[in-house]
């Protein structure tokens, strides 16, 4: 039996070593500073043909060498570095993404998110989209519940989908999905059965909906893996500030990807993901009317929040239109 059959995922060795086949392009200069060796890794990615990625490669290169160099790394810390990154590659699984998380908790989600869609005008601004969205979801009519008895204070959201002139946008779809009461989502739950807390509604002609939930809660984002501990290590909370998501799409226009954050939770200004935006914090109002209520689709005698919401979309046109113009801003090579 040969060796390789031995072991089937190990791959057999060529008879020799061989290179990639790239010949060498440059005679560097042998570094006698620190500094030599970055302006050497620079000029190693020089090479790069796609002229986007010889730019990202060229500041990666410059602002990963710029903190070792700013922070005086030491060879324990990048170790320690090395070791985190690794541990948040094996925590990772078809089901959860700790590398996201990572990329949540360090604000560059957020950041990625804000420069892809800049803010205009009266549109209604993007926020993370987070790891809870699904595709198995409730379709729902106007007026309907996207949550089941028991799953929280009852809430009432209503509203209308704009152009920027105002315009109403008949036949948008809205994916809308929250928590419930205790903090988890439906797919937390390991004995879950069917969608709850969301739902999927089309606009009426007057680009109104409007649909029952419930009041959002804060919740914690997942704190069993590294980056649970990497905000151990800084003192900070893992909560979310209380949201409802919404995803909006209609054909012609650059879909939207929020969420929206009742004012007054106590975590709303130090988000552990740093999603919130002052546009998106909304005002519930408590309604304790009978009537109101009832016509609601709510119990006999119950109260309710109701959060009303103006949602306003961008064109495609408008959209690539104001995108080119904050790139342009940057300089950055395309
Ligand atoms: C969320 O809101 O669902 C979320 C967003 C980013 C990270 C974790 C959760
Ligand atoms: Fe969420």
């Amino acid at each position: 039996m040969t060796e390789q059959a031995c072991n089937d995922s190990t791959p057999a060795l060529p008879s020799k070593a061989v290179s990639n086949g790239i010949p060498p392009r440059l005679d560097l200069p042998l570094p006698d500073r620190a500094d030599i060796i970055t302006d050497n890794a620079i000029k190693l990615a020089e090479g790069t043909p796609n002229p986007r990625l010889r730019f990202i490669f060229q500041n990666l290169i410059k602002y990963l060498h710029g903190f070792v160099n700013e922070t005086d790394l030491t060879t324990d810390e990048w170790m320690a570095a090395i070791q985190f990154l690794t541990r948040v590659g094996q925590t990772c699984t078809p089901l959860r993404q700790e590398m996201i998380l990572l990329s949540d908790v360090l604000g560059v989600s957020a950041l990625v998110d804000s420069l892809n869609n800049p803010v205009e005008g009266m549109a209604t601004e993007n926020t993370v989209f987070g790891p809870f969205y699904t595709d198995d979801t409730l379709h729902i009519a106007n007026g309907d519940t996207i949550a089941s008895e028991g799953k929280g204070e009852y809430m009432y959201v209503e509203g209308r989908v704009l152009t920027t002139e105002g315009v109403p946008i008949p036949d948008a779809i809205i994916d809308t999905w929250e928590s419930d009461s205790d903090g988890f989502y439906d797919t937390q739950y390991s004995n879950r059965s069917h969608p709850d807390c969301r739902g999927r509604l089309r606009t009426s002609d007057d680009g109104s909906f409007n649909f029952r939930a419930i009041v959002p809660v804060p919740y914690p984002i997942p704190g069993d893996g590294p980056v649970g501990e990497l905000l151990l290590v800084m003192n900070r909370h893992n909560m979310r500030p209380s949201h409802l998501h919404m995803v909006v799409e209609a054909p012609g226009y650059h879909k939207l990807v929020t969420a929206f954050y009742p004012e007054g939770c106590k975590f709303i200004q130090s988000d552990s993901v740093l999603g919130v935006k002052e546009s998106l914090v909304v005002k519930l109002e408590h309604i304790d009317d009978e009537r109101e209520a009832h016509k609601r689709g709510f119990p006999a005698g119950s109260s309710f929040k109701l959060m009303r919401l103006n949602i306003v979309m961008l064109t495609n046109e408008q959209f690539k239109i104001y995108r080119a113009k904050n790139a342009e801003t940057k300089g950055a090579t395309r």
